[in-house]
């Protein structure tokens, strides 16, 4: 156990500068950026970064107006042109300031030398990650041998039906522990998970992918038979992997997909992000069957969110002032320990 780790200013500010220069955020999928103007927005440490479909090319850039630092976008997704609502300048897709309103009239400016911030964006099939100028990682080095078969799903991928941010008052690494803990998935969500899993883990960890699959119980799998069909999928198993150390996607039987993550605002504060996606059917489309899956799988992610969101809250209310007390982590939260193993070295 890491003494202080929650709560230690001095690791905090160390490990914000590590993930600034290595790390990938998980932030979306293209499906979300098909039409000219969609935009995403996610908050990572104290800045808003908008995920914008110029029509070249999807950016992404910091949400704040170079003039005096407005958000350019204040809503979580949406479709707008980029100009700033404040004194409608607007910006090209390399993030250049393309039109000044009364430019003459009140400003000397050499406009090709202002420039919004720019984060790069890579490419994982039809997945979208995000990281900072700074990370020269590869992609296809960061994740390694997930890369194809994350490749894959992401083409089996068509629609986005649902993208919340949450606030939850704690440190972001006991809500991303949280979510990478099988233990209490049948205990403390009783209305969801615990009629949907058998809690038998089998886990997959190489680098920054931390892998477990865990098998459906024969209940839900005949419940959902219909929507099985119809997405036409074999496997009888949820997944869960996070992509270290903020990023996740999960599955029940790839019915459904989810993408979340757990970024920090500041040390006591985590955004946490969670964006829903159905996959493509071989069938004729009906829109009944996904509509009705869609609110089904919607209310069964936010009954799960505020349920963590009231634990992780209550960790982090006993453990950041006093955090000398050792935790004690078992086998069916084996992830958790690779999680801070992989801290502790950096
Ligand atoms: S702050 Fe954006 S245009 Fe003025
Ligand atoms: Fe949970």
């Amino acid at each position: 156990m890491r003494k202080n780790a929650y709560s230690s200013e001095k690791n905090f500010l160390r490990e914000k500068s590590f993930f600034i220069s290595n790390a990938y955020i998980l932030v979306g999928h293209k499906c979300e950026f098909e039409k000219k103007g969609d935009y995403k927005t996610i908050n990572f440490f104290e800045k808003s970064i908008a995920i914008y479909k110029f029509k070249e090319k999807i950016s992404a850039f910091t949400n704040r107006c170079v003039h005096r630092g407005c958000k350019i976008f204040s809503n979580a997704k949406g479709n707008s042109s980029f100009v700033c609502p404040y004194h409608a300048w607007s910006y090209d897709h390399l993030g250049r300031v393309k039109n000044i309103p009364f430019e003459k009239k009140a400003f000397k400016l050499d406009k090709t030398r202002i420039k919004l911030e720019e984060w790069t964006l890579d490419f994982c099939g039809d997945f979208i990650f995000l990281k900072s100028k700074k990370n020269k990682i590869n992609l296809k080095k960061f994740l390694g041998e997930e890369f194809n078969q994350l490749l894959k799903i992401s083409k089996n991928i068509y629609k986005s039906i649902d993208y919340q941010i949450y606030k939850w008052e704690a440190n972001w690494q006991i809500c991303v522990e949280n979510s990478i803990d099988e233990y209490h998935a049948t205990f403390l969500h009783k209305t969801t998970f615990k009629n949907v899993l058998k809690l038998e883990p089998k886990y997959e960890i190489q680098n920054n992918v931390m892998k477990m699959k865990m098998p459906v119980s024969k209940n839900y799998i005949e419940k959902f038979k219909k929507i099985k069909n119809y997405f036409n999928n074999l496997d009888n198993t949820y997944m869960h992997t996070l992509f270290f150390p903020y990023s996740s996607i999960s599955t029940t039987m790839g019915n459904s997909y989810y993408i979340q993550n757990y970024l920090p605002k500041d040390i006591h504060n985590t955004n946490v992000t969670s964006t829903i996606y159905l996959p493509k059917s071989k069938l004729k489309k009906n829109p009944v069957i996904e509509k009705f899956f869609s609110n089904t799988c919607i209310k069964f992610n936010n009954e799960i969110f505020y349920e963590d969101k009231d634990i992780c809250e209550s960790i982090y209310s006993n453990v950041r002032n006093n955090n000398s007390e050792k935790d004690i982590i078992g086998n069916l939260e084996f992830r958790i320990k690779s999680f801070r193993q992989k801290l502790n070295k950096i």
